[in-house]
């Protein structure tokens, strides 16, 4: 049988560089929150349980994670006071099964580029073995931990980790970093966790303290990623930014990989949960955000607004148009200067020419309204023509 891993995610620090009211991990990165983000990956590894380690109160993150996975085997740890990641990762261990006996994928609930693929990388370097560890070489490891390699074993694992706090001079030169993400037998989590002892620099229960004692026996192999932009962690606004910024920019090359056809991508924004069929064509300055659905072959012209919405195959929606919580139905046309605002229904081969605003309302097969119009609270039969200035209501 196949070594189960589970998941622990670590999300209890207290990301004040936010300045928000928002915990940290609710941040919206592309869409969706970076905690969610973190879920989603582990659930994509078939991870399970997933441990998510939360501070007290924290019940925002813990609703927000429920409704969004009402089906995943997701439990919840408290992490009473913070005291280091060794101590948080002790609090999420008590969430497993005494009995379990697998391995354990440690990551945190703030980097939201970390990719599949990678985790893969990780599970089959260590899923065999005491631990294996991601690292990433960067031009400024200011503040991360360094990564000391052993000399034996070319040079593949890691003999320990230390932290940017306590590193000497000569390591502080170190260029390769500690991603903080790891998976761990069992056996060395637990013997490790529990012999955590806090003599360093920030008096704290250091996790990656356990890279020195998984040297000592069968070692603690090195994955290093690709690409460090991955494992970048977000403390603040900027690095969200960043991150998201980089996302879409990602989300976009893996649509066009699918035959989407972007105008002009670096003006495009784009969501995470965005869908789009193949050959739909996208011009510039349209921004894509929530749960948007686009069929195959059609033309969205910006600069455009969509949120959440549905459209058909065959669809055009021209520049300037607003379009929030509606459904355009396969071969409409919408635009220029349209609006269609929540629970607006366009039919197939039906047209919404300019200036026209719908609202809890259907238009019909095939029926126009072609300018000037607002038609809200109505069910326009297929194939009506609505005359420029008629308004409907209530
Ligand atoms: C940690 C690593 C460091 C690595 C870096 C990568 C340790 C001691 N150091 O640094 O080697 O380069 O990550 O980003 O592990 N958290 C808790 N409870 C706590 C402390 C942290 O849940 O008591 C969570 C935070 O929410 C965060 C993650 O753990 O998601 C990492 O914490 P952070 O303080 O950012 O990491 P560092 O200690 O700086
Ligand atoms: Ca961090």
């Amino acid at each position: 049988m196949k070594n189960q891993i589970a998941a622990i995610i670590l999300a209890a620090g207290d990301g004040k560089r936010m300045r928000s009211k928002l915990p940290k991990v609710l941040h919206a990165c592309a869409g969706q929150p970076m905690i969610v983000r973190s879920v989603e990956l582990a659930i994509k590894r078939k991870l399970a349980p997933i441990v998510v380690v939360i501070r007290p109160g924290a019940d925002e993150i813990r609703e927000t994670l429920k409704a969004r996975f009402p089906k995943v085997d997701l439990r919840f740890a408290i992490q009473e006071v913070p005291q280091g990641t060794g101590d948080a990762a002790k609090a999420g261990l008590g969430a497993l099964a005494k009995s379990f006996k697998g391995h354990v994928l440690l990551l945190y609930g703030d980097v939201p580029l970390l990719q599949a693929q990678t985790l893969a990388r990780l599970e089959k370097a260590g899923s065999k073995a005491s631990m294996a560890l991601l690292t990433a070489e960067v031009d400024d490891p200011t503040g991360y931990g360094r990564v000391i390699r052993e000399d034996g074993r070319q040079g593949k694992f890691a003999e320990s980790i230390v932290e940017h706090k306590d590193a000497n001079k000569a390591q502080r030169e170190i260029r390769e970093i500690n991603a903080g993400v790891y998976i761990f037998s069992m056996k060395l989590l637990r013997e490790g966790l529990s012999g955590l002892e806090t003599n360093n620099a920030q008096g704290e229960f250091y996790l990656t303290d356990l890279v020195a004692l998984a040297a000592s026996r069968d070692g603690a192999k090195i994955v290093l990623v690709d690409d460090a932009k991955e494992i970048s962690g977000v403390n603040n606004r900027v690095e969200l930014a960043e991150a998201e910024r980089y996302l879409r920019k990602r989300l976009i090359l893996e649509h066009q990989k699918r035959g989407v056809i972007f105008l002009d991508p670096s003006s495009v924004l784009l969501d995470a949960d965005v869908k789009l069929g193949k050959e739909v064509v996208i011009g510039p300055g349209v921004q894509l955000y929530g749960d948007v659905e686009v069929g195959a072959e059609s033309r969205i012209d910006g600069p455009t607004f969509v949120r959440n919405a549905k459209i058909g195959t065959g669809v055009s929606v021209h520049s300037f148009s607003h379009i929030e919580e509606a459904v355009v139905k396969k071969g409409a046309s919408v635009g220029p200067y349209a609006r269609l605002r929540p629970l607006a229904v366009v039919g197939e081969k039906a047209k919404v020419g300019n200036f026209v605003e719908m609202k809890k309302a259907e238009l019909g097969t095939g029926a126009k309204a072609s300018h000037l119009s607002y038609i809200g609270d109505a069910e326009i039969g297929a194939g009506s023509n609505i005359g420029a200035g008629t308004i409907t209501c209530n």
